[in-house]
């Protein structure tokens, strides 16, 4: 008997990986993604980065409260980061969970899932593991690709791929080794035999997910990131390699190497600097100075020319003065991002920093926000005009969800990305051949948007 199974991903890209396991778990015993009003199960996996994500989760569960006083047979369940975090406080909050569960407890959910279907009784399952459990992904259409991403064959173009999770590295303002645990690495071999599954499935990109995936294996003494980034680089089929996120304190000179050697490699690395203040990185314990990390945007950009590079940004950390701040903004304009994610310091439970004094008020952090996103949406358009004229290889992703206003009726719009992570919009234009999902294909960009390029698919070279 099929059930319907509704899944409200909040968070990063490593929740959005995790959704696809629990759907793939949850297949087995019946459970095929559906909208949230027919639902008979429906799970938040949620995000307690900062303040603002742990209220998104809580009103999402708010709006749970009158579906399961209609239908009480609904299950109820949460999972991520939060659920860790809070265990089963959850409950006095949000009495009509029938489940919580933790960051580890994810291969355990179907069995979870199978007794509360039997016998009603809520679980809460928050252990934490020494050891990763593999569950195989298997690439099937899941929660993310429920749209339009499909190519010829009915798959995804593009798939996230945990290689490790959990944190050693003790940031004073994150919450993140709290919830996920310490640093653990899978196996090489297992996450080959994942690309190359989902290879088979029609998938060309992967991006390989960690907190830090520049320390993949240390630990475990496994082989180190840029081994594993060579191995995934011989997988016939793939086109494109992503990885995120990045410690500069870890990025070898080895793995900066990479982006020259291997051909599948995208030209973007996500390098998260959080303060251009040398005071504030100590008191972050971020364990690098504003000079190492300028050293080591300059190897990038030596290794491969015209790189994109993109960042996090904290502003207000306790402590942080004007002229820190004015520091960051300075590193900025050194470094000219392609993209940053800005955000306001929010105190976590369990980080050292909650505690720390010199809060910055509310009203200045938010006026930080907006002078270093006023000055981030400069360059961000000058890196976009720049593209102007050029060709770049797109690997199309689908449709277009947005038709971009001056452009619209004139012709289907597809979406994709360039080798740098810039989405560009585009319609058929000149393309020798019928476009699909998958399909990488030349686009000439002809404008610039604040947040996308448009331009028009041009003959392949081979034609
Ligand atoms: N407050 C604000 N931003 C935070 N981040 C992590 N913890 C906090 C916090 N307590 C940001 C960092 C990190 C990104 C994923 O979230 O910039 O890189
Ligand atoms: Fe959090 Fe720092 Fe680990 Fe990133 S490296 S997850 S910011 S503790």
């Amino acid at each position: 008997m099929t059930k319907n199974l509704y899944i409200h991903t909040i968070g990063c890209q490593m929740n959005v990986y995790d959704s696809e396991r629990i759907a793939e778990g949850l297949k087995p015993l019946g459970y095929v993604t559906s909208s949230l009003e027919t639902a008979d199960l429906v799970i938040a996996n949620t995000c307690s980065i900062r303040e603002k994500a742990e209220h998104k989760v809580f009103s999402f569960l708010g709006l749970l409260a009158d579906m399961k006083r209609k239908n009480p047979n609904i299950i109820i369940g949460v999972g991520g980061c939060v659920a860790q975090q809070e265990g089963k406080k959850m409950l006095a909050r949000v009495p009509y969970l029938d489940v919580v569960f933790g960051t580890h407890a994810i291969a355990r959910l179907p069995q979870i899932i199978k007794q509360i279907e039997l016998n009603r009784r809520t679980v809460v399952d928050i252990e934490m593991l020494e050891r990763i459990e593999e569950i195989p992904a298997a690439p099937e259409l899941t929660t993310r690709n429920k749209q339009m991403n499909l190519s010829e064959d009915g798959n995804k173009a593009t798939s996230f791929v945990t290689i490790m999770q959990g944190c050693d590295n003790y940031c004073t303002y994150c919450v993140v080794p709290y919830v996920r645990g310490r640093e653990m690495s899978r196996d090489p071999e297992s996450i080959v035999k994942e690309v190359r599954s989902l290879v088979k499935s029609g998938v060309r990109e992967v991006t390989l997910l960690g907190q830090n995936v520049n320390s993949y294996g240390k630990k475990e003494g496994l082989c180190p990131f840029s081994e594993l980034l060579s191995r995934i680089n011989d997988i016939e089929g793939l086109q494109r390699i992503r990885f995120t996120t990045s410690h500069p304190k870890d990025l070898s000179d080895s793995l900066i190497h990479t982006f020259k050697h291997l051909d599948k490699l995208c030209r973007h690395i996500h390098l998260p600097v959080q303060s251009g203040s040398d005071r504030i990185l100590k008191k972050m314990n971020r364990k690098y100075s504003r000079e190492l990390y300028l050293e080591k945007v300059e190897k990038l950009h030596t290794a491969c020319p015209g790189i994109a590079i993109t960042s996090d940004m904290i502003v207000g950390f306790p402590g942080e003065t004007r002229a820190d701040f004015e520091e960051t903004l300075d590193l900025m304009k050194t470094v000219e991002y392609d993209s940053l994610f800005a955000f306001k310091y929010s105190d976590r439970p369990n980080a050292p920093a909650a505690s720390f004094p010199d809060k910055v008020p509310e009203e200045e952090k938010k006026e930080r926000l907006r002078l270093l996103l006023e000055l981030q949406g400069y360059y961000k358009t000058k890196k976009n005009e720049a593209q102007v004229g050029s060709t770049e290889l797109i690997l199309v992703d689908g449709f277009s969800k947005k038709q971009t206003p001056e452009i619209q009726n004139q012709d289907v719009q597809w979406t994709g990305r360039t080798s740098s992570n810039k989405i560009v919009n585009f319609i058929q234009g000149d393309a020798c051949d019928k476009i699909f999902t998958g399909k990488m294909i030349p686009v000439r960009i002809d404008k610039a948007f604040p947040h996308s390029l448009w331009g028009r698919a041009m003959p392949c070279s081979d034609c």
